[in-house]
């Protein structure tokens, strides 16, 4: 027999919602051949997808939104592809910022600099001075962005302290490498995303998503919007985080069964 008390004792808990989501922003060359349209058209939505997905974060109340948007390996594209992105990064700046700094999105773009053209480096250092006290929402793009390197840079640091003697190796632990990570200051994200349903990382997060949820989404990333961001929520909300331990309903029965 059923009864209330019995039903919310066996009712799987509902998550916290995720504080820091992560997005994987793939699927516009297929949107735009979809329509038969080039794949600059599919990135420029793409652009409007992501204004979206900032503003549907903020109202969500999610404190961190970390958008992928061009990978280390995304280089290996044809020029004129790769000439379209780097304009598109530098028109969403010079057009996005007084708006999301009025807003108080705090932006941070993570990835390598060295090989960037110099108007693009700089565009990045004035997002981030201009919204470095910001705090609504934590807004990261990586952008020329690949975890491998992030994390061979991080050995790098460590490496030369060693040799400096300034740091002995007995004490590098965990939190050592996440300080010198790019996301430095950043938590893990507690759910990715990834649209156009492939189902890769795609050298993103490596490091930072060992316990993240992940959700692969079918639809486009042009097509993103404000419902797909509550679908994907919704998704995590109903998974059970373990982090290796047992969950909160395995060990109450536990418990009783103990008793
Ligand atoms: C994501 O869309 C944007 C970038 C990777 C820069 P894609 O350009 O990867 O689109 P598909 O995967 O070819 O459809
Ligand atoms: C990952 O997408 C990078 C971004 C979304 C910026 P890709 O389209 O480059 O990834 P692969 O090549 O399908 O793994
Ligand atoms: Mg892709």
């Amino acid at each position: 027999m059923r009864n209330e008390a019995s039903e919310s004792a066996t009712a799987p808990a509902r998550s916290a919602p995720p504080r820091h989501i992560a997005i994987i922003m793939d699927g516009n060359g297929r949107w735009a051949a979809a329509r038969g349209l080039p794949r600059l058209e599919g990135h420029r939505r793409g652009v409007e997808a992501l204004r979206r997905a900032v503003r549907a974060a903020g109202e969500l109340g999610v404190s961190y939104l970390t958008v992928y948007s061009f990978s280390s390996e995304n280089w290996r594209r044809p020029p004129q592809e790769i000439s379209d992105l780097m304009g598109l990064m530098k028109r969403f700046i010079r057009n996005d910022l007084a708006d999301l700094h009025a807003s108080g999105v705090r932006v941070r773009i993570i990835g390598a600099r060295d090989n960037l053209a110099p108007d693009i480096r700089s565009l990045l250092v004035e997002a981030e001075e201009l919204t470095r006290d910001n705090t609504k929402l934590n807004l990261t793009v990586a952008f020329n962005y690949g975890s491998r390197q992030e994390i061979a840079q991080a050995a790098r640091k460590i490496a030369q302290a060693v040799a400096e003697g300034r740091l002995d190796p007995a004490r590098i632990d965990e939190t050592m490498i996440d300080a010198c990570l790019d996301t430095q200051g950043v938590p893990d994200p507690d759910l990715i995303i990834r649209t156009s349903g492939e189902q890769r990382l795609s050298n993103f997060l490596l490091w930072q998503s060992a316990y993240a949820e992940f959700v692969f989404l079918p639809g486009h990333w042009p097509d993103f919007d404000r419902a797909a961001l509550e679908e994907a929520i919704g998704i995590y909300q109903s998974r059970d985080r373990r982090y290796g331990a047992v969950s909160i309903q395995d060990a109450k029965t536990g418990e009783l069964a103990g008793a």
